[in-house]
């Protein structure tokens, strides 16, 4: 049988993934030789998280992480997505069976994977690079598109960046991002959540006046003189500071929303070992997913078309029709390194021999 050990190592590399505003939506059971892997969307943002999906784009990325961590520490792993329909939460099983251990270099990477939310130098990838980000989709699970066409970064940052409009001029998106800060070194090591304020990049005039903003009436005071939209324009600038942009493309099913986060986490461990800076990008994607099936209730008519208009700009960049929907997107390139790294809590495990 595995060792506690063992397992304790795999769901360690396992719980360092990404997650929406470092939310670590997870936690398991272990019973024998299998792993249960739970979700706890409650904890990620409550309108970004369309049908839990930013949730299970994390949970692909620890999937892919236990994965990873089992091979190279000499285990197979037989993974079931979604194995009880009467249980939602469950994510996956994951048996693991005695085999020889592999070497793994994406293991290593696990541990120094980081959001990096600066700009990046315009260099462009080279072949071999470009060859081994793209690997990683070996089944051709999804469709996975890279661009370095420089119109088309462009064209994808300032789509991106109109996320910023909407967060920062409604007053519930507004609270709810505020509500995810963590200001200190000290509240960041503490509560190891939360989207901490060093990894935001921002230069320090910004950043003093942040804690301004975090008062509803001063930033509404300001949006009507256009801050939110210097915000996004400034944010435009270094979405679009970067060599490239993946895109990866799915069907709309949430457990393709897994497998996009499996593939993701490859890609992003990929650049890691490479040496390349990595940025995932989500915001106007999962709110044009809202807005388009809820006919935009809960936004102004603005921000709802705003969103419609630059979820346009990225699927016609990837030549993306409407039976497909852009999963994520991620920004590469080559960046001096990020000023902070999120912490992780230690993986919550309930074991039953
Ligand atoms: C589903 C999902 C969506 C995310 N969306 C964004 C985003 O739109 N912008 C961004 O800067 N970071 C985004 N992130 C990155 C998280 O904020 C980041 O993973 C988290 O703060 C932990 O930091 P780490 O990646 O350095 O471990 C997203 C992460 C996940 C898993």
């Amino acid at each position: 049988m595995i060792s506690r050990e063992a397992v304790q190592k795999i769901l360690e590399a396992g719980a360092q993934a990404p997650s929406g505003s470092n939310s670590q939506p997870w936690r398991f059971d272990v019973r024998g030789n299998e792993i249960r892997v739970w979700a706890f969307p409650e904890k990620d943002h409550p309108i970004l998280n369309f049908r839990h999906r930013g949730t299970w784009v994390a949970h692909g990325a620890l999937i892919e992480n236990i994965a990873i961590a089992a091979s190279a520490l000499g285990y197979k792993a037989d993974i079931k997505i979604f194995p009880d329909h009467s249980k939602p939460n469950l994510t996956a099983i994951i048996g693991l069976t005695a085999s020889t251990p592999r070497d793994e270099p994406l293991y290593h990477a696990i541990p120094r994977r980081a959001t990096n939310r600066k700009p990046y130098k315009p260099t462009p990838l080279t072949f071999e690079e470009k060859l081994e980000l793209l690997a990683v989709n070996q089944e051709d699970k999804e469709d996975v598109i890279l661009t370095e066409d420089p119109d088309d970064i462009r064209r994808l940052g300032a789509a991106m960046s109109v996320n910023e409009v909407v967060m920062l001029e409604d007053r519930k998106l507004h609270k709810l991002f505020f509500d995810e800060i963590v200001w200190t070194e000290a509240e960041e090591k503490e509560r190891k959540s939360g989207l901490y304020l060093k990894t935001m990049e921002l230069t320090p005039p910004p950043q003093l006046a942040l804690k301004i903003f975090k008062y509803w009436p001063v930033m509404h005071f300001f949006n009507r003189l256009g801050l939110a939209e210097m915000i996004a324009k400034d944010n435009a600038k270094v979405y679009s500071a970067a060599a490239a942009y993946i895109g990866v493309i799915v069907n709309d099913s949430d457990k393709e929303f897994v497998t996009a986060g499996r593939v993701m986490e490859r890609i992003w461990l990929t650049g890691t070992k490479l040496g390349l800076s990595v940025h995932l990008l989500t915001g106007v994607l999962f709110l044009w997913q809202r807005i388009i099936a809820e006919g935009g209730k809960g936004f102004s008519q603005k921000h709802a078309e705003l969103v419609k208009r630059a979820y346009g700009k990225v699927a016609s960049t990837f030549k993306v029709g409407d039976n497909k929907m852009v999963a994520l997107l991620l920004r590469i390139g080559r960046g001096d390194p990020p000023s902070a790294k999120s912490s992780k809590k230690p993986p919550t495990v309930y074991i039953s021999d």
